[in-house]
């Protein structure tokens, strides 16, 4: 048994994410929870909101409330529709928990003491007509690396570089759009980074396995020019954790707050905090080596954007304290998946938001589609066309369909029973041995997160049973040979809950009814083939069960897409 450690980049609490968001971390990492825990093995996945800095006291502001009470709020909506999309998360916490307040206090202490933080004063924007610093997102400008005109004081969208405000060229406030703006001098911590630059290669070096798309991130921003910069750690804010070294007052530090890039994945592991708080575990077994973490799997799933965060500033802060955290062991990250001929866009409103997605169709319609087109080795894009013939094709033509196909025909027969007759001869057994072949792969690809490539090996597994029923067409063999066709009727049954357990991780609710109507639990993955196809015993009950996935008509297709045409309010 593996003990595995899994955590999906925490979403921002200004909004409720769109689809694009949701496959680019939550899902994939569900997916692999859910793996991992059907193989038997012990699983920690957590997720939390992402509370802090300019995105949030912006919302709040535009939504009319203090921003704690509008954090809180957001909290409670985006665990809601997490649950919705049937998130398995041991624990949805909070950046702005006491776990948090208290970790990041103590990271910047240790870093101080180790002599990586150094105080600089600083040239920051100031905005004459908004009567304040203008920090990061504050302040929008033209990137001075790929010339987009609405890049941000932290990052440009189009071409991920972190950026500091005063790189940008034209800038001006997010507040007020005022151009009157001028350089005042303000005091900030800074985490320095570069002296960690060795250390930060030789840990990049180690990991083999990374995907390239995450390794040639981070090596970019390692020894690109001025890669890997020493980073502002604080910011002139009113609303984040409040700078301290440890438990101490940081003299010269009064007023300010930790950047929100700092204390954020900090938040993964204050999140195991509040997850032992809430259930009496042990968090330290999960993220101190020297307290049995040695022996943790951890996986990070992330977007593009945030990769240059998870392989260069974080491990700097962990790996500067100098104390025995756990590291990522498998960094997955993913491209972006665009809507429609352009991109999702939270800011712009445009695509479609997850609360939206859930009341038109339920959670195992949209994670089947996003998984089945991750954007992994590209980006991809959503169309309504395309998602209506994969879901109708996938999901009703060959799972729904199967399964209906086969309870029914067995209650005409031979009653809501699995039928006793019959042996299995050479069809029955080709199929076993195609099926074994096919779960081994399947296994693999999931293990190795090969998202895209398991659902189309888990859509082959479907397949394989529909092409039997073609093949073997038990309602003609009943005819002339009633026990023949109860064997084969007896193999298709035993495909239900078998699909199910396989499926669970990509659709669970379904693969949930499935196994309802076979009236059997879910006894993890069917490692052993053979075996799994035995558990629906002659004389054992089923019920045919309702309609698993129904169509998306054309009606709904063109309606939809009209709906989604227009932006976000
Ligand atoms: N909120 C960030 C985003 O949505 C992700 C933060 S991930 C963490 O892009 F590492 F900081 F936690
Ligand atoms: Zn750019």
């Amino acid at each position: 048994m593996t003990r595995h450690l899994i955590t999906s980049a925490i979403p921002y609490i200004n909004g409720i994410k769109h689809l694009g968001n949701l496959v680019g971390s939550q899902l994939p990492a569900d997916l692999y929870a859910r793996f991992q825990r059907s193989k038997g093995n012990e699983v920690l996945f957590l997720c939390a909101t992402d509370e802090h800095g300019t995105p949030a006291e912006l919302a709040a502001k535009k939504a009319g409330k203090p921003v704690a009470e509008y954090c809180a709020e957001m909290h409670a909506i985006q665990a809601e529709i997490a649950r919705g999309f049937a998130m398995s998360f041991d624990h949805f916490g909070r950046s702005s928990s006491p776990q948090n307040h208290k970790l990041t206090q103590h990271f910047a202490g240790k870093l101080a003491d180790n002599g990586l933080i150094r105080e600089v004063s600083e040239s920051q924007v100031y905005s004459n007509a908004d009567g304040r610093f203008l920090p990061d997102r504050y302040i929008e400008g033209t990137c001075p690396n790929c010339n987009y005109d609405r890049a941000r004081g932290d990052q440009c969208e189009n071409c991920t570089k972190q950026l500091d405000p005063t790189d940008l060229i034209d800038p001006r406030s997010a507040i007020s759009g005022s151009t009157d703006l001028e350089v005042r001098e303000t005091k900030h911590l800074y985490l320095c980074q570069s002296n960690l630059k060795d250390d930060l290669d030789a840990w990049i070096d180690s990991k083999t396995d990374w995907p390239v798309l995450t390794t040639s991130i981070a090596k970019k921003w390692l020894h690109d020019g001025e890669g890997l910069k020493d980073r502002g750690i604080t910011r002139d804010l009113d609303w984040g954790i409040p700078v301290r070294r440890g438990d101490a007052d940081w003299p010269g530090m009064e007023g300010k707050v930790f950047y929100v890039w700092f204390d954020a994945p900090i938040e993964y592991i204050a999140c195991a905090g509040e997850w032992a708080e809430a259930t009496g575990g042990d968090w330290e077994r999960w993220w101190r080596t020297d307290k049995g973490a040695e022996d943790v799997h951890y996986t990070q799933f992330m977007g593009k954007d945030n990769v240059p965060f998870h392989t260069l500033s974080f491990p700097a802060t962990i790996l500067g304290s100098g104390e025995p955290w756990k590291m990522v062991d498998h960094l997955k990250s993913f491209n972006y998946l665009n809507y429609d001929g352009g991109q999702f866009s939270t800011s712009q409103g445009r695509g479609i938001f997850m609360d939206q997605a859930l009341e038109i169709l339920p959670a195992d319609y949209w994670r089947w589609w996003l998984l089945s087109h991750a954007p992994e080795s590209s980006d991809s894009e959503f169309t309504w066309e395309n998602f209506q013939a994969s879901v109708n094709k996938d999901l009703a033509d060959v799972l729904g369909n199967f399964v209906s196909r086969i309870t029914k025909f067995c209650r005409s027969k031979f009653g809501e029973v699995v039928p006793e007759a019959g042996t299995y001869g050479p069809a029955e057994e080709a199929l076993i041995v195609d099926l074994t072949d096919r779960v081994a792969r399947y296994s693999a690809l999931m293990e190795a997160m090969e998202v895209r490539k398991s659902a189309a090996e888990l859509r082959a597994i479907w397949a394989a049973g529909n092409e039997y029923l073609q093949a073997e067409a038990p309602w003609t063999t009943f005819k002339t040979d009633p026990e023949k066709a109860a064997a084969q009727v007896r193999i298709a049954l035993n495909l239900i809950p078998f699909y199910a357990t396989l499926a669970s991780p990509f659709i669970p609710g379904a693969a949930a009814k499935m196994l309802e109507a076979v009236h059997l639990e879910d006894t993890g993955f069917p490692s052993n083939v053979p075996a799994a196809l035995a558990q629906m015993q002659a004389g054992q009950s089923f019920d045919v069960p309702e309609v698993l996935f129904a169509k998306i008509t054309d009606e709904e297709r063109a309606d939809w897409e009209t709906r989604f045409a227009g932006q976000r309010d």
